[in-house]
């Protein structure tokens, strides 16, 4: 553990991945079996658990994240980029190396993205931190789902409310959904998770799975939420997309940061709505993130 053993953990604690990204811009993505060219790469930090700490902490939230990491150079610019962001370090030191991402971006701003796990993949249960003071958990598919049911059980326990993102998109054991608060999915990762083809009635089968609240991203469409018996749908801020990668992650950030700080749901939906937008305007996850300034700004 990092040298954060020892103290309590901030308001939120984000459990999840790490990854470096390997990003490269082309004309579109390749299909199954073609070979596109593009002129260059870059590497930026990455990886959904980060990038959900990383925005969430850009956002004003008080945060720290636990992951796995690899003793390899990769983990270095992922550990800076969540020191400078103010987020604080309960990651942990694998053997395997750490994760990586290779992301093509097409000139729309679409993204595709395959994920070698490496060291996201050790993180077991026992390396969790203790919830002392955390009042929010954030969690999401890219490690172990053991360890993601562990953290939501340990959440429960401790009084914690549990925000799971369901990404990547993938089936879930009912005994996981049932120790959800807040669900976060886009259209694909509800359709995976319920099955259901029509959005509300899906959102609907969401809830009655566990979370009180379910919340269905829809990219250039905005966001609907249901929670309790109430519905909200806020459309996406208009602004110029450069790259959608980490939008997702930005959104769920920014949510956390707002509601850990008592933003009633409503408001705090309308400032994830602002800050993803704004990731989209600029290029990779990490280095795309709004501060809290520029958020409030552009608040729809
Ligand atoms: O959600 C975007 C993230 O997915 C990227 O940063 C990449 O690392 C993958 O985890």
């Amino acid at each position: 553990m990092s040298g954060s053993e020892g103290t309590d953990l901030p308001r939120v604690l984000v459990v999840g991945s790490a990854n470096l990204d390997f990003v490269t811009r082309l004309s579109h993505l390749p299909a199954p079996g073609e070979t596109v060219l593009g002129e260059s790469y870059t590497t930026a930090p990455g990886g959904k658990g980060a990038n959900q700490a990383v925005a969430c902490a850009r956002a004003g939230g008080a945060v720290a994240f636990c992951g796995a990491l690899g003793t390899d150079p990769f983990a270095e610019p992922l550990l800076a980029s969540l020191r400078e962001s103010g987020v604080q370090d309960w990651t942990v030191r694998a053997s395997t190396p750490t994760g990586a991402a290779f992301i093509s971006v097409s000139e729309a701003g679409e993204n595709c993205i395959a994920v070698a796990s490496g060291a996201n993949g050790t993180l077991r249960p026992e390396q969790l931190p203790p919830l002392t003071g955390v009042g929010w958990l954030v969690l999401q598919l890219e490690i172990p789902l053991e360890t993601v049911q562990a953290a939501a059980q340990a959440a429960r326990e401790a009084g914690a409310q549990v925000v799971l993102n369901a990404a990547p998109a993938r089936t879930l054991p009912p005994e996981l959904l049932r120790l959800v608060d807040v669900l976060i999915v886009n259209e694909g990762e509800l359709r995976t998770l319920i099955g259901a083809t029509d959005l509300r009635a899906g959102v609907r089968q969401a809830q009655a799975s566990g979370p009180r609240t379910v919340v269905v991203t829809l990219g250039e469409r905005g966001c609907l939420a249901l929670s309790g018996d109430d519905w909200t749908e806020l459309p996406a801020l208009p602004v110029p997309v450069r790259d959608t990668t980490g939008a997702g992650d930005t959104f769920v950030g920014v949510l956390v940061a707002a509601l850990s700080r008592g933003e009633p749901f409503a408001a705090a939906l309308r400032w994830a709505v602002a800050g993803s937008a704004l990731a989209c305007t600029r290029e990779g996850a990490q280095p795309a993130m709004p501060g809290r300034e520029e958020i409030q700004a552009n608040l729809g």
